[in-house]
């Protein structure tokens, strides 16, 4: 029986999403002779830490959240998280980051000969050294990085482009949405919901941050051109990119009962703007467009009904240009976001780092 000893920290949306993908599939993979086995679930407030794995039913209370850590849990900070994953004294494990901290600690992790996959795009996105601390000199022998579930969620981009690079594959080109809140806005408004509308009812749905700000500002969409980027060869920082903002003029610091209340009189000149392509026969949306020399964030008019201008809600869509896919382009499309799809991402990567 090979023994996979995996700590899992966060256990929001995506954590409890990837617990129940593990309690889901353990039986199987015992029969295959692997124990994926999880020794660590730490959250804010609390870690649960066990060399011989989790027990089963605790786990899956867990990632049904009937269960919270902090009853029998022990304190953390990322130091302790550290400090007690290391405490196992576990060789081969795999730590799995699904906060969305910029604290996480994966180049001290990776230091430390620990495997590391992430859905969080923070310390990717952080200053060029801590980058090059995490993705320098990687071997063999080097504890394995994987991060596919940071840009497209569930989708094959990151392993994708990384596969051509690795056979020698030239990028002259990767366009795309990444963003699934800001598709949802541009294609309601493109139906005519005014933008107010637009995010009130994305707020509702879920789709949007707790402050849809930190959708609207295009943070979200700046650090995944960075990492695609930095992938593909660009030594740039996260203030290199610029990024078109949608939030109005006067209300970036009031709080978010107030930027709702008074965002239908901040934003006619965007409700403007969908009418004005519209009369062209196109649309608008939220792009990101990275070339050799070159990396674009912000609306950008496309044609109606093809492409991009074709997607619908919260999709995602990579067109991706090689030498090898230059007349044809590779394109990736499916949704952007959402638990399952993303935790499923994770577990993938997870497993490629087993069977290396
Ligand atoms: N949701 C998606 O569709 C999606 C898609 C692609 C990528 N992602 C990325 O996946 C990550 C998780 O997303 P989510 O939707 O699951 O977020 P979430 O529901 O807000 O969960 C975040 C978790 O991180 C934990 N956490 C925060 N600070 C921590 C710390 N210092 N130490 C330990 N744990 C800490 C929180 O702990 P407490 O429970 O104690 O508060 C919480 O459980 C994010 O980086 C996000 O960008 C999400």
């Amino acid at each position: 029986m090979r023994v996979t000893p995996i700590a899992v920290i966060g256990k929001g949306n995506v954590g409890r999403a990837f617990l129940r993908q593990i309690a889901a599939t353990r039986a199987a993979f015992l029969e295959r002779g692997l124990d994926l086995r999880v020794v660590a679930v730490a959250g804010r407030q609390a870690g649960l830490y066990a060399k011989d794995g989790i027990d089963e039913t605790r786990l899956r209370d867990l990632a049904e959240g009937r269960a919270k850590l902090d009853a029998a849990g022990t304190p953390t900070g990322w130091d302790e998280i550290t400090a007690h994953v290391a405490g196992l004294g576990l060789p081969g494990q795999i730590v799995v980051d699904l906060t969305a901290e910029d604290a996480a600690a994966h180049d001290e992790w990776l230091r430390r000969g620990w495997h590391v996959v992430t859905a969080n795009k923070k310390p990717l996105t952080g200053p060029l050294p801590r980058y090059d601390a995490i993705m320098g000199h990687r071997d063999a022998e080097a504890p394995a990085y994987r991060y596919e579930a940071t840009v497209g969620a569930g989708l094959p981009v990151i392993a994708s482009l990384r596969d051509m690079l690795l056979t020698g594959d030239e990028v002259i080109e990767v366009r795309a949405t990444v963003s699934g809140t800001l598709g949802f806005l541009c294609s309601a408004c493109e139906e005519g919901t005014p933008f107010a509308a637009a995010v009130a009812e994305a707020k509702k749905r879920g789709y949007t941050e707790p402050d849809p700000r930190d959708d609207l500002s295009g943070e979200d969409v700046r650090r995944k051109a960075l990492i695609l980027a930095r992938l593909i060869g660009h030594r740039k920082e996260l203030g290199d990119i610029a990024a078109e903002g949608l939030v109005p003029e006067g209300l970036a610091s009031c709080t978010v009962d107030e930027f709702m209340d008074r965002l239908a009189g901040a934003t006619g000149a965007i409700d403007d703007r969908f009418r004005a392509v519209a009369r062209r026969g196109r649309t608008l949306r939220y792009m990101l467009t990275i070339t050799k020399d070159d990396v674009r964030v912000g609306m950008e008019e496309v044609p109606l009904g093809d492409g991009f201008g074709g997607l619908k809600g919260p999709e995602n869509l990579f067109v991706i240009r090689t030498a090898r896919y230059d007349a044809n382009p590779l394109m990736i499309r499916g949704p952007g976001a959402g638990p399952d799809v993303t935790a499923a991402a994770v577990f993938s990567d997870l497993l490629r780092i087993i069977a290396h």
